[in-house]
């Protein structure tokens, strides 16, 4: 449940758009952002666009972007993935249209 200042934000609009709806049903408030991108560690939720992020940011290891997101540092079905996600990042010609949106 979206705390009630979010609620209220809500409440307030003349008509729900799809976006404003998605945020509702998630429970979440329209005025935090929405990663809409597909999650890649789903022990803790972790979005491929924070991924991509922390890697543009210099985590340039999983166990790097393990210390900044989690993500990896549970049961480890992630790492493939993440490993791939660097590969990409250090060749982005050849594979940057292989990475999730
Ligand atoms: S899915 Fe990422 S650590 Fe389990």
């Amino acid at each position: 449940m979206p705390p009630w200042s979010g609620l209220a934000e809500v409440w307030r609009l003349e008509r729900l758009d799809a976006t404003a709806r998605r945020f509702l049903l998630a429970g979440r408030t329209a005025s935090t952002s929405f990663d809409a991108s597909p999650t890649i560690c789903a022990c803790f939720g972790v979005k491929s666009q924070a991924i991509l992020s922390a890697i543009a940011d210099g985590a340039r290891s999983t166990e790097a972007i393990g210390a900044q997101l989690n993500a990896g540092t549970n049961c480890g079905s992630c790492l493939p993935e993440l490993r791939r996600m660097i590969a990409a990042a250090r060749a982005p010609q050849k594979a940057k249209a292989d990475l999730p949106a």
